[in-house]
């Protein structure tokens, strides 16, 4: 290894003279007390995302130690640095609005600064493909860490846990079934500890994805956030980090189509969030790879959901670590694999299985042919009011509702609905259809994760739990009911949801895969020839960027000008029949 191309000497400023810069850069450096020997050692960069704004990552500091620890053990020169944090509760107007923003700032800062890997520490639910598009389009050896997820609280000797059980809870006082009192005290034990929702939720998803995708240590996905596990996970992804900055071992030369293939059917077996899909997209499109939703239907039909967590399920991700985890979950749905797809530890999904033993009996990872859902548990929709594709988590949904014709009560954008939805007047019985409009990526902007509509307060209080409801917007993986997401084109790209009036009639059949407005195509054209358009809006900085260049939720809503376009292996999916 010719050391004048790595470590300190890696990405020298410009100053016209490269001995000056070399000069320059380590006269700064040993400001901090750093000795040549140690400057002359592989240089692991760790991303530093603690905020006293994202409880989610409240542990990273310790997971910094670890990290080092492992670094240092090895042979390396661990240099953490900040970057960009979100947390779902703490980013205006949304978080996926900022997720791109993070995604550029990792790149750049893995590009700028000097170093032979890189770990990237993330967990709350942008953070994480943030992340990895940002490595996958730095083209450096990078690992990914999660902070893991919380612990479970208690509420009245029932195990309650962010966020699903927010949202019940929430309901429960919506509909005047507790009180104020109950609700504050419910409050207090939602996130009992630091770390992510506990349940199957984005973040769970994101975690589990990225270990099945390979850019983790085996098992890395699942340990709390505050057990001595989460600890040992960060020690060794430290010593991996130096293995890959020793071997210059990058995503792209052990990441294939197999790979994504591999943590899209472990995306429909765990039955995680629909958001999933999004950042995925995203994800392999920083590598030029192009996921087709319509194949992605094709390929997880007939995959079964075989995890038991909320909230398609009754168990948590501490309840899934004490299960065996992600590599339970690999043996389990072993023949819908690619076994030989490699990981960034240089071993492959088959040596992971065949190293490990899951012979001790458990609750929540099931056998295939005992799944909790046997068929894939998102379904993507197509229609004439989706056009480009719509998603709906069937493993979340009413089974009564899958097939569902009715009259369409239309919210114009988030203010309406606030104004609206709990008027006695609104006029809605429980077979009725909520749309809700300009909330997709341009509309909101940022495709918040509104598309749980609530239920309109009258009818929660006659007992209605749950109505088909759609949007161009996005859901909390944590959250459950009928609820059609995603709608492409988005009423702000002047899609069909954009002419919806409050009286059409809506069908959806997802065994059909579809979702129809019953109207003519010309009566469609009609409306948009007297849709008004809307006024243009003066804008600047990143929310001109993002206006300029962000694409629908089909292409995973990343920028044009950051997503790859060079390889044309349009993804290849098996379907499994
Ligand atoms: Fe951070 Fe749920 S809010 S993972």
């Amino acid at each position: 290894m010719n050391r004048k191309t790595k470590g300190m000497y890696k990405n020298l400023t410009s100053y016209g003279d490269s001995g000056f810069s070399i000069f320059l850069r380590k006269a700064f450096i040993k400001g901090m007390g750093y000795s040549e020997e140690m400057l002359s050692k592989p240089i692991i960069g760790i991303t530093n995302t603690y905020s006293d704004y994202n409880p989610c990552h409240g542990n990273v500091p310790d997971l910094i130690k670890s990290v080092k620890s492992g670094i240092l053990a090895s042979g390396a020169i661990p240099l953490e640095f900040p970057t960009i944090t979100i947390h779902e509760s703490f980013a205006y107007p949304t978080s996926m609005y900022l997720r791109n923003l993070m995604s550029i700032d990792t790149e750049e800062m893995l590009r700028a600064q000097p170093m032979d890997a890189c770990v990237l520490i993330g967990g709350c639910d942008k953070t994480v493909p943030a992340q990895i598009m940002g490595a996958f389009s730095a083209d450096i050896p990078a690992i990914q860490l999660v902070t893991g997820p919380m612990l479970t609280g208690s509420h009245k000797g029932e195990r309650v846990g962010a966020c699903t059980d927010c949202r019940r809870y929430w309901a429960k006082f919506r509909a005047e079934e507790i009180d104020e009192n109950e609700i504050n005290e419910v409050n207090n034990q939602l996130v009992p500890t630091v770390g992510t929702c506990g349940v199957m939720g984005t973040a769970s998803t994101m975690a589990l994805i990225t270990e099945a995708l390979g850019m983790m240590v085996t098992n890395g996905a699942s340990a709390p956030a505050v057990s001595a596990e989460r600890r040992r996970i960060a020690e060794e992804t430290g010593r991996i980090a130096v293995e890959i900055a020793n071997k210059s071992y990058k995503p792209k030369d052990f990441l294939t189509i197999k790979n994504f293939q591999n943590a899209l059917t472990i995306l429909s077996a765990i039955g995680g969030s629909t958001n999933g899909i999004v950042h995925l997209t995203a994800m392999a499109g920083r590598l030029g790879i192009d996921i087709n939703l319509d194949d992605f239907d094709q390929m997880t039909k007939n995959t079964p959901m075989i995890v038991d967590l909320k909230p398609s399920g009754s168990g948590y991700m501490e309840d899934l670590f004490k299960s065996g985890g992600l590599p339970r979950i690999l043996n389990e749905m072993k023949e819908y694999l690619h076994l030989d797809a490699m990981t960034v530890s240089g071993i492959s999904l088959r040596e992971i299985i065949d190293k490990n033993n899951f012979d001790w009996p458990q609750q929540v990872i099931r056998k295939t042919k005992d799944p909790i859902f046997d068929k894939g548990s998102i379904a993507v929709l197509n229609g004439n009011l989706a056009p480009g594709s719509a998603i709906i988590k069937q493993s979340a949904a009413s089974k009564e509702l899958l097939v569902h014709e009715g009259i369409v009560e239309v919210f114009e954008d988030l203010e309406d609905l606030a104004n609206r939805i709990d008027s006695e007047d609104l006029n809605v019985t429980k077979d009725s259809i909520l749309l809700l409009r300009n909330i997709g990526p341009l509309g909101a902007p940022g495709m918040p994760e509104a598309g749980l509509i609530p239920i309109p307060k009258k009818l929660a209080k006659l007992g209605v739990k749950d109505m088909v409801r759609i949007s161009d917007g996005r859901m909390s993986g944590t959250a459950s009911g009928t609820i059609v997401l995603h709608v492409c084109p988005e009423a702000a790209a002047g899609g069909n949801l954009n002419i919806v009036e409050s009286g059409d009639i809506i069908k959806l059949d997802v065994y059909k895969r579809l979702i129809e407005l019953k109207l003519t195509d010309d009566e469609i054209k009609l409306r948009h020839d007297n849709k008004k358009n809307k006024k243009s809006v003066k804008r600047r900085g990143y929310n001109k960027i993002f206006f300029d260049s962000v694409l629908q939720a089909d292409k995973g809503v990343d920028f044009e000008a950051t997503i790859m376009r060079s390889c044309n292996h349009d993804i290849e999916l098996q379907i499994h029949n």
